[in-house]
């Protein structure tokens, strides 16, 4: 019986190499023939041709993507009656924006900037998954991204290594709770380390090569945050990082991760990314390739089996001591300790826990809520929000009746229980109403498009429900055009023209894993609104912003471009030498595009209400601060408009000039207030050293000098607080 740690090492010295090299390997739980007739779980990597051998399968450590409590019963009953030392199997699963009731994916959550309720989305999901017998998500990804391209932006928190750090805590406390192996708890991982969302040309698994010094000052902030918030597991991701594959990568997982960050958790690698490091050219066969993956830290090694084919030959060469395995192994098996695993292997599988929980009243409406509260309004010239009494609307395009708004990497969630466009203004609009539905609009004919265009002039509003197909985001979704697909554009420039500038009464809402190309619509269509894949409840959360129930407060955490040849595009980007007014006059050489502007057409932090806010008399209060001190800036907002609205009023510092160049400006905090019309509230700020350090040839460091203070409602709407000047003494 396994009481304490301790009793964990007896168990390490009890078992064979064999058996401890098995722990070290995860099964994909489409594994199904050997746990009889079970319902195959979902495929999320490619699936190869594989051995599993029956000692193997009785022996494997853990297993992904085994979704119900029922199934993952079955099989550990099975996997205990044939288990030499009755070592219970761990679960786990992609559990990203919620497990049954879907959540907005990330980059639309992100957009909230509500990290209670962000934190409330993943113990909704921690609560489903765990009934369904998951002790481990692997989330959060941390990645922080700066290229529309690449498909697993949907699943970031954006752009910004401050909100990347404050929503990976959030999703940790979330999962974990103060004990992950509590019931309805599960056990977190930070994914992908390090720094894959900067591939090369957004392309997915594509190289990375960056200066320690962006890594530190940009990257890094996510995945730190989440392991000063407890996290239990890492994972590899599958990129190269400086020419080495992260998966045996020991600058970030032995120097960093364990020496320097003095992690004590499990490291997991990617689906197969110990294999692939043969492919990589860095490991000249699985047996190198597991040498290197073992001696990096590397504890599990998920799907590919280079462990279990040769580990044994490795130690029995000694080419590896048996202890780095023994280290591995005690790791996984404190994780399965922690997780209360050994005391009762049967915990966390709870089939009325499923009845009871999974789309449940109670997180339809934390779901519904985060969805709304995610939605980006882009554009608006007044006709938003719709008349609660408004006679007839009518909703053209995909995504008028689809329950295809879950996006990637929404685990059990089905399109079947989701709350479509539809259903969401059905529930909402007066009985009298009349609410027409085109869901086609590609190929019509004549008839059919000139029938379209009757109903919209005879309708007060007409929505179109756009956006890219849910597959054309996720993993290994990357696109080289970040457009709206084509007949979807064909479509809209052709009812726009049909109707007369007065007429148009088109309110386009977005669903969509990116930023996209919207130049063109911002230009010729009333409003838009950005609902990304907004989750189960998504269609009754579009129709709160659409009539007003929820005033929209959502703000962009990626920035969106003019144009796709912006990439990468980030806010908080450097002068360079040749900024627009360098030389006073100069309009031809300085750092620019000859075809659009350099900055975003919506940028981070952007994102419109149904109210105003006046921005008033912030200033600093002091314009000097001492090593040591803090300082303060204050101000108003007035909320100018006619209704209640939320505003997330953001707090930027621009350090003039550094030992190395800084960047234009950061964020260093933000308050998400909400405000009567016509109120008015005092908000302040607290500029700390800490705001102004940054990290340079191996450690932190605040310099002396000048440091520009604003406020303001985005990274583009800023207002001037003055001039801080730090010194040391
Ligand atoms: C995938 C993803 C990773 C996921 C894992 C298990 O390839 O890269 O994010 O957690 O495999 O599904």
């Amino acid at each position: 019986m396994i009481n304490n740690k301790k009793d964990i090492q007896k168990l390490i010295d009890s078992m064979t190499l064999e058996e401890k090299i098995a722990q070290m390997y995860q099964l994909p739980g489409q594994v199904y023939d050997f746990y009889s007739d079970r319902e195959s779980g979902p495929v999320t990597g490619p699936e190869g041709l594989r051995e599993y051998t029956q000692d193997l399968l009785f022996n494997v450590g853990s297993v992904l993507n085994i979704t119900e409590a029922s199934t993952a019963r079955k099989i550990q009953k099975e996997y205990l009656e044939q288990n030499r030392l009755e070592i219970p199997l761990m679960f786990m699963f992609d559990i990203i924006h919620g497990h049954k009731t879907i959540f907005p994916i990330p980059l639309g959550a992100a957009c909230s900037w509500n990290m209670n309720m962000i934190e409330e989305s993943a113990r909704v999901a921690a609560r489903e998954g765990s009934v369904s017998g998951i002790n481990v998500t692997f989330s959060p990804m941390a990645d922080l991204v700066r290229d529309a391209r690449w498909g697993r932006v949907m699943e970031s928190p954006g752009e910004d290594p401050l909100l990347n750090a404050r929503i990976s805590a959030a999703l940790v406390r979330g999962y974990q709770g103060s004990d992950p192996g509590a019931k309805h708890n599960l056990a977190a991982c930070v994914k992908h380390f390090a720094a894959y969302g900067a591939a090369e040309a957004g392309r997915d698994y594509n190289t990375v090569d960056m200066s320690e010094y962006r890594l530190f000052n940009y990257y890094l902030q996510g995945y730190k945050a989440a392991l000063d918030e407890g996290v239990k597991m890492v994972m590899t991701s599958f990129n190269t990082l400086n020419g080495v594959p992260a998966t045996a990568n020991k600058d970030l997982f032995c120097d960093l991760l364990r020496d320097k960050w003095d992690f004590q958790g499990t490291v997991i690698s990617d689906w197969d990314a110990v294999s692939e490091m043969v492919y990589h050219g860095y490991s000249s066969d699985g047996s190198e390739a597991a040498r290197q993956a073992v001696e990096a830290g590397v504890d599990i090694e998920m799907v590919s089996q280079e462990y279990v084919n040769n580990l044994t030959e490795l130690i029995e060469e000694g080419v590896i001591k048996e202890n780095k395995v023994d280290q591995a192994v005690e790791r996984i098996l404190n994780l399965k300790y922690e997780l209360g695993l050994f005391a009762d292997p049967f915990k966390f599988f709870d089939e009325q826990g499923e009845e009871k929980y999974h789309l449940c009243e109670e997180h339809r409406k934390k779901a519904r809520r985060l969805a709304a509260e995610s939605m980006v309004l882009l554009e608006n010239n007044g006709i938003l929000p719709l008349e609660n009494n408004i006679s007839s609307v009518t909703v053209v395009g995909p995504f008028a009746d689809s329950g295809e708004i879950l996006g990637e990497w929404s685990a059990v969630g089905r399109a079947e229980d989701t709350v479509t466009l539809k259903e969401g203004l059905k529930n909402q609009l007066s009985s009298k109403a009349e609410l027409h539905v085109f869901s086609k609009i590609a190929d019509l004919n004549k008839t059919q498009f000139g029938e379209i265009v009757s109903r919209v002039k005879e309708s007060e509003a007409t929505v179109l429900a756009v956006g890219e197909p849910q597959n054309w985001s996720g993993e290994a979704n990357s696109r080289g055009r970040i457009t709206l697909p084509e007949k979807q554009d064909r479509f809209i420039r052709r009812l726009v023209s049909a109707l007369d500038e007065q007429e148009s009464n088109l309110v386009m809402v977005l669903f969509n894993g990116r930023p996209l190309e919207l130049e063109w619509y911002s230009e010729n269509i009333p409003a838009l609104l950005e609902a990304w894949y907004p989750g189960t409840e998504g269609g009754n959360a579009v129709a709160d912003i659409l009539l007003g129930r929820v005033n929209p407060s959502g703000k962009l955490t990626m920035s969106f471009p003019y144009s796709v040849g912006q990439m990468p595009l980030y806010y908080n980007r450097y002068s360079t030498g040749r900024p627009r007014g360098y030389e006073p006059g100069e309009e031809h050489y300085y750092s620019r595009y000859i075809d659009m502007p350099n900055e975003a057409l919506y940028p981070f932090g952007y994102g419109l209400s149904y109210t105003t806010f006046d921005y008033q008399n912030f200033a600093l209060e002091k314009n000097e601060l001492t090593a040591g001190e803090e300082a303060r800036v204050t101000g108003e907002i007035l909320n100018s408009g006619d209704c209640k609205g939320q505003e997330t009023v953001q707090l930027y510092i621009q350090d003039f000039e550094g030992s190395r160049v800084r960047p234009l400006k950061e964020l260093k905090d933000y308050q998400k207030i909400e405000l009567a019309a016509g109120e008015r509230a005092e908000i302040s700020f607290c500029i700390t050293e800490e705001m102004l350090s940054y990290y340079c040839e191996g450690k932190y460091i605040v310099e002396e000098g000048e440091f520009a203070v604003f406020v303001g409602s985005s990274a583009h709407d800023l207002n001037e607080c003055g001039t801080l000047y730090y010194k040391k003494s």
